[in-house]
């Protein structure tokens, strides 16, 4: 599965990464961007090419970008180069993640969904962190990907005993048909006192 993920992206960033990369960051990103801390350690997870993460390493968060597509990734590097900021990026498989605890200040994960990784970012971020996270919602036509699409009140109830400063389902311009699909976005710190 991962390899075939990988060589889908690996292609798709190789044929339009150009594209990619000139996509606005996530509006949610945008805005609760005022509200973030500007230092400190920040993931993006399935980064892609980048972009969400480069706004916080602009912020001057020091930015973790994590994905399978080394072809993305490379892209993401690029452009932190060329700005003259500094982006971390690793070839990961967030299908099996592995976090220290209280690690992150802040954690990016938008348009993708591995439910592996809710107990890992409850564990790797500081009491106090950001997690915003956006992906889509199943729907009679995608009900079969299980594995890809949250269930309607999913992701608020896998966070609801966190600080939830943002939590809604509404529809959201998604994928290379840019036409309006459902999404569940959250934006949530985790307790001063949380473990
Ligand atoms: C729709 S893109 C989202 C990119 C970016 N987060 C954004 O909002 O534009 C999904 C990303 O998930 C990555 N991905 C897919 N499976 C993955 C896995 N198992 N581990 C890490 N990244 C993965 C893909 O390579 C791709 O970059």
């Amino acid at each position: 599965m991962i390899r075939r993920d990988r060589l889908k992206w690996d292609g798709r960033y190789a044929a339009e990464g150009q594209h990619w990369q000139k996509s606005p960051p996530r509006k949610l990103l945008l805005a609760y961007l005022d509200r973030l801390p500007i230092t400190g350690l920040a993931l993006d997870a399935a980064a892609g090419v980048g972009v969400n993460g480069l706004v916080l390493a602009r912020r001057g968060l020091h930015v973790v970008a994590l994905d399978i597509s080394e072809v993305g990734l490379r892209l993401a590097q690029q452009r932190a180069l060329a700005e003259d900021l500094t982006l971390e990026t690793a070839v990961y498989d967030l299908a099996h993640p592995w976090f220290p605890p209280h690690c992150f200040d802040v954690v990016l994960n938008f348009r993708f969904l591995e439910r592996s990784t809710f107990p890992m970012y409850r564990r790797a971020l500081k009491p106090g962190g950001w997690l915003i996270f956006e992906t889509f919602i199943r729907t009679p036509e995608t009900a079969a990907d299980v594995d890809f699409y949250l269930l309607p009140g999913e992701l608020h109830a896998a966070f609801a005993d966190w600080d939830v400063v943002y939590s809604e389902e509404n529809t959201a311009v998604g994928g290379r048909s840019r036409q309006l699909k459902p999404v569940a976005g959250l934006v949530a710190r985790k307790p001063k006192d949380g473990d």
